[in-house]
């Protein structure tokens, strides 16, 4: 998500005048953009701020101004500045469509301007290729915001209430991308199955039993290559999306359904809404697809009053889901949220070996599920020459896993069949076939 803003906030800027540089010594303007889901996230922001100063004052010129975007801004607002001299100004998450106006402000000479305001009614959701991460891979925010308060999250508070975008607006925007040449659309929100538009425009034809399952018909009938979607709330997590997933190709083989905790003792104080019968539930039904769909998590360890049997059933369950990949997280006290005023029990050094055991585990399992895709053939986009190996090229396969294998530059933006011949780390290797 904030990579997205970040490239709607570039494109912007771009259409005003603004030139876009990736050298931070030649710019004017820095525009730091913030994640404040765990601490250490946060604590980036101020080492990035005193760079940007240090950098400044080693060449002997003046400071850039400097804008502060994203979730802390939005958390922090105004404080910031009384944390920082370095900062300018401070932007919050659904402010970012009036970013020329905030370095208008601040280049004018006003001092602590800050705008924590709503988003407008006719915020541009476009990004342009030139400023897109990838000229083959675009993302389209569906839904912002949460409104599921899980006890240690920030997000609700960073990101407002949820938001659903018409779907309408969502399929013209796929269609366009799709003539632009891009093959690839990641459909993006915080919890995308919980997707419900004020209305039907542009659901019409299209069935399900829920929005976000027809959302999905409508979109893969836009014809467009390849379709992923992330992030999915296991509560909301209907099996018509696996029916959807199943009936058209172009919708991609892989689901991130982050579980955090194996145990419903947990689950439960964490305010997931779900528990591991109904998650697993999910998972069979993912499982039973006659796709080989790729299933990655999120786990946070050592929520507070994890136990030991707590722990273990979360080991027990990713030894039973055999992810393709998780993302596993010690819990991280974020002032304002329910958790916060729980006790943070776990110590750190627990913290710490919970999260080596499962980060084993899983990687365990995940050499298992990658061996298993060898002497198999995955299409996988072309996306770039790849920085280690010269004349391999770098991509992902449909099920979202990175493949490299030998080809040429005319490759590249092409979807192409690689047979797998080997799994290392991370990545598959195979040969075009
Ligand atoms: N501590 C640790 N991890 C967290 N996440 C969210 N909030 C916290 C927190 N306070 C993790 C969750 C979520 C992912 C994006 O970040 O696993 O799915
Ligand atoms: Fe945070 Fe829970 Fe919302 Fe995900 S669903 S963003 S973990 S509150």
């Amino acid at each position: 998500m904030n990579v997205s803003d970040s490239e709607r906030v570039a494109t912007q800027l771009a259409a005003e005048g603004y030139e876009i540089t990736a050298r931070e010594s030649a710019a004017d303007v820095v525009l730091l953009n913030t994640c404040s889901v765990r601490e250490k996230a946060e604590h980036k922001l101020f080492t990035r701020v005193g760079q940007v100063g240090k950098a400044a004052a080693e060449r002997g010129v003046k400071k850039p101004l400097l804008g502060i975007l994203g979730c802390v801004a939005q958390l922090e607002g105004e404080t910031l500045f009384a944390r920082s001299q370095a900062i300018d100004f401070v932007l919050g998450t659904r402010a970012v469509g009036r970013v020329s106006q905030a370095i208008e402000k601040a280049s004018g000479g006003q001092k602590f301007y800050a705008d924590l305001g709503e988003r407008e009614e006719t915020y541009d959701w476009a990004v342009t290729g030139a400023q897109r991460h990838s000229p083959y891979v675009a993302f389209v925010p569906i839904i912002e915001g949460c409104n599921k308060f899980c006890t240690y999250c920030i997000v609700p508070f960073s990101r407002g209430r949820e938001k659903s975008l018409p779907a309408s607006e969502i399929v013209r925007h796929v269609a366009r991308l799709r003539r632009e040449g891009i093959k690839e659309v990641h459909l993006i929100g915080q919890n995308v199955n919980s997707y419900r538009p004020r209305t039907d425009d542009g659901l019409g034809e299209f069935r399900g039993a829920t929005q976000f399952s027809r959302l999905l018909r409508a979109v893969a009938a836009t014809g467009i290559e390849r379709i992923k979607f992330t992030t999915s709330f296991p509560r909301d997590f209907h099996p018509d999306i696996v029916e959807a997933l199943n009936e058209h190709e172009n919708l991609c083989n892989w689901v991130h359904l982050p579980v955090q905790s194996g145990s419903n003792r947990i689950l439960k104080l964490m305010r997931r809404g779900h528990t591991i019968e109904n998650y697993l539930e999910r998972i069979d039904k993912i499982k039973s697809s006659p796709r080989r769909i790729a299933l990655t998590t999120d786990i946070i360890v050592g929520f507070p009053g994890e136990t030991d049997e707590d722990f273990q059933a979360t080991l027990d369950l990713a030894e039973y889901c055999k992810f393709n990949s998780a993302y596993v997280f010690k819990y991280s006290p974020r002032p304002g949220t329910p958790a916060h005023e729980m006790s943070d029990d776990v110590s750190p050094q627990s913290k710490t070996e919970r999260f080596l055991r499962l980060d084993k585990l899983i990687r365990f399992h995940q050499r298992e599920v990658f061996d298993d895709y060898i002497n198999r053939t995955l299409e996988v986009l072309a996306e770039k020459i790849s920085g280690k190996h010269s004349g391999q090229i770098s991509g992902h396969s449909t099920c979202q896993m990175v493949v490299n294998f030998e080809g040429v530059r005319d490759l590249l933006g092409k979807i192409v069949k690689v047979k797998i011949l080997e799994s290392k780390a991370n990545t598959l290797y195979g040969k075009i076939c």
